[in-house]
């Protein structure tokens, strides 16, 4: 293995992810797992070379004080204990704080010179690493993965790839509502340039037909997360000899899911709850990454830079924001207009600087005139807003000439729309999108 590692035992501190983070800072990877894991699961890991058990408040779980299994300080490793005063080792450390710096003064001692701890985090090292750690874990068996074009499993298929090449199947399910030149791009990307084995299942009438009428935003939900999880069922039922499902979890999905110590903020499931009868072992080479270094890991990959900064979209995708009943001329409005928005706030620079922008087309029509004659067509609606974490966010600011720009683009290309307006609404009290 290329890279050292410092594995951080969660003993109920809010600080996990910063402690990681600080370590990672100090260029040595470092880990997060659950404070009862035994001195086999550690020892099996790659290359630690010290453990940090990191307490804090929420060391009680069901009213009983959760510790480390004692076998944890004989397994060979320098441990170390912050926020935790029980343990009987070598250093104590307070509670950091949030501070990064104050984190990396604190600890660095402990990584370089009792760990001896090699300074080689790097993401070359860290694919590689995967790289090593998959094809150990897969042998030449085979694994499934559900390529939606996403960030994340855009990058964990680029990295099953180079570990497993044609023993990897993708799968990628084109429901409909994808935006314009999506479900091409995964298919150019991944067929054609990297040679992927790629099924890809063009269900848009089907999903159109099961959404006809459905005016209900949650049910429209609903019928979209349970017809994709169908239709990658029966495409896995189709193929022989597969053992694995390869899934884009990250870092934050496992913290927002719920860890030992910490509840769960919203459930996460990258593709669903599959049925028990397709049991899988899974592949997340992923897990251990947080979003921007998810970002670094698909460059070096080789991905595109529009794939791997990608803006953030919905699992339902567009039929969220094609409001009410879903009608396809609507649907082909909403698509049109939010790649003119794309288009010209690349051209414009705007997209590296706003969060998430897109299009809305509701579903009731206005009054409006259109070659000396009356119009009565659709609006579409711009929203693009800031955000660190999306439980808020704030609008962006536009200059008048851009969106001046983008309203006579969406009125003169975008058929059966005659009024372009502008979203003010900060979340909350708005959400982000409006379904
Ligand atoms: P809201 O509308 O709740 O959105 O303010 C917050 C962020 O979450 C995205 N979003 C989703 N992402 N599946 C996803 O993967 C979904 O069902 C979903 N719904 C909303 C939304 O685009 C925004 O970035």
């Amino acid at each position: 293995m290329k890279q050292d590692m410092i594995v951080i035992l969660d003993l109920g501190s809010h600080e996990n992810t910063v402690l990681a983070r600080a370590i990672r800072d100090l260029g040595v990877y470092s880990e997060i797992y659950p404070h009862d894991i035994t001195a086999q699961e550690l020892k099996a890991l790659p290359n630690v070379k010290g453990v940090i058990i990191n307490g804090g408040p929420n060391n009680v779980i069901d009213g009983v004080e959760i510790d480390v299994l004692p076998e944890i300080y004989e397994a060979g490793f320098p441990v170390m204990a912050a926020g935790h005063d029980k343990a009987c080792c070598a250093v104590k450390l307070p509670q950091f704080g949030g501070d990064v710096e104050a984190i990396k003064a604190a600890v660095k001692s402990f990584v370089f010179e009792t760990c001896k701890a090699e300074a080689n985090w790097n993401m070359k090292n860290f694919v590689a690493d995967q790289i090593e750690l998959v094809r150990r874990q897969v042998g030449d068996r085979k694994v499934l993965l559900a390529l939606s074009g996403g960030v994340d499993s855009s990058v964990v298929a680029a990295l099953l790839l180079k570990a497993i090449g044609d023993k990897l199947v993708c799968v990628h399910v084109n429901h409909g509502l994808m935006r314009k030149g999506e479900s091409e791009d995964v298919v150019e990307v991944f067929r054609n340039q990297l040679n992927a084995n790629l099924i890809y299942v063009d269900a848009t009438d089907r999903f159109l037909g099961k959404l006809e009428g459905v005016a209900d935003p949650e049910q429209k939900r609903k019928i979209i997360g349970g017809e994709f999880i169908r239709v990658f069922e029966e495409e896995a039922r189709k193929l022989d000899g597969i053992d694995f499902l390869g899934q884009g979890t990250i870092y934050p999905d496992i913290v927002e899911s719920g860890t030992k110590t910490a509840k769960m903020v919203k459930s996460h499931h990258n593709v669903g709850g599959l049925p028990e009868d397709l049991q899988f072992e899974l592949v997340e080479p992923l897990r251990q990454l947080f979003k921007d270094e998810v970002r670094a890991c698909g460059l070096e990959l080789g991905l595109p830079y529009d794939m791997v900064y990608r803006q953030p979209f919905p699992g339902p995708g567009l039929g969220v924001r094609c409001l009410g009943a879903i009608t396809r001329d609507r649907l082909e409005a909403v698509r049109e207009s939010d790649a003119i928005l794309r288009e010209e706030f690349k051209l414009a620079g705007l997209d590296k600087k706003v969060w998430q922008y897109f299009t809305i087309v509701p579903d009731f029509k206005s009054v409006g005139v259109r070659d000396n004659a009356r119009s009565y067509d659709w609006p579409v609606i711009i929203r693009a807003v800031n955000t660190v974490d999306a439980m808020t966010a704030t609008i962006e600011t536009i200059d008048w000439p851009i969106l001046q720009k983008i309203t006579d683009r969406i009125l003169k290309e975008v058929k059966n729309v005659n009024r372009v307006c502008y979203d003010m609404s900060p979340k909350p009290s708005a959400t982000i999108e409006w379904e």
